[in-house]
């Protein structure tokens, strides 16, 4: 079985990086590689990310230059978990999808932040999903789920169990975006799991030690992301 895991720079670093978290991301991915997964990992930037990118703006700068600070950082953050990985991990993080599946077919883990400007992480994981054929692409990030509303800001969000790719791209498929923005899936990714009609999980932090038995079919607290077609 093939899986593509993106930790959400909100988990691995939200202020500055959360070992326990990084462990535990690790430990996760070396149990799924005992058990025979494939398994491709994706790293957002986090908070670290959008202090350097705040900077950046305050000294000047702006558009695709603050996108390349974002991937730095989403870059630090793979080489963080890959700290933590040892032998497993391809030694360096991949910069291209095409790397990526070149190491995961030698049988290694590829750790990869940011590719091209104007997307995000999200982006990256969805297309590291589709080019490697990966059976399910996991979103872990500081919100538990997909909600019908932000959960951080509006207190009658209710979480969405179940959702289809079309109603996944339905809602956020059109938003709009902007370097550094917060949303719990981009408008790309979101596009890009609808035609590629992948299944996903979206994961709060807590359950990350379960990953390897929620693969496996055991019931969790996020959403599930069903492939149907139109
Ligand atoms: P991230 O995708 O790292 O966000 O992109 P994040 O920190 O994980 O998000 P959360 O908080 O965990 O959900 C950070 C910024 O880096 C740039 C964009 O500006 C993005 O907003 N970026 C990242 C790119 O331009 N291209 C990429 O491929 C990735």
């Amino acid at each position: 079985m093939m899986v593509t895991i993106c930790f959400g720079g909100s988990v691995l670093a939200p202020e500055e990086p959360n070992v326990s978290l990084v462990k535990e991301a690790a430990r996760a991915i070396r149990v799924l590689k005992s058990e025979r997964y494939n398994v491709l990992v994706v790293t957002g930037g986090g908070g670290t990310a959008r202090k350097y990118m705040g900077a950046a703006k305050i000294l000047g700068t702006s558009g695709i230059y603050l996108d390349k600070i974002g991937i730095d950082v989403s870059r630090l953050n793979a080489r963080m978990l890959i700290s933590a990985l040892g032998n497993v991990a391809e030694p360096d993080p991949v910069t291209t999808v095409e790397a990526a599946v070149r190491a995961v077919l030698k049988n290694k883990v590829p750790v990869m932040g940011g590719t091209n400007p104007g997307q995000t992480t999200d982006t990256v994981a969805a297309m590291v999903a589709k080019a490697s054929r990966s059976d399910v692409l996991v979103f872990f990030s500081d919100v538990d789920g997909i909600y019908t509303a932000d959960p951080k800001r509006d207190p009658l969000a209710k979480k969405i169990e179940r959702m289809t790719t079309v109603e996944l791209a339905n809602k956020f498929g059109r938003v709009k975006t902007e370097p550094g923005m917060k949303t719990i899936i981009d408008p790309v990714a979101a596009q890009l799991i609808e035609r590629s009609k992948m299944k996903a999980l979206f994961l709060g932090v807590e359950e990350m030690g379960r990953l390897p038995e929620i693969l496996k079919g055991a019931n969790h607290n996020g959403t599930t992301i069903i492939p149907v077609s139109e």
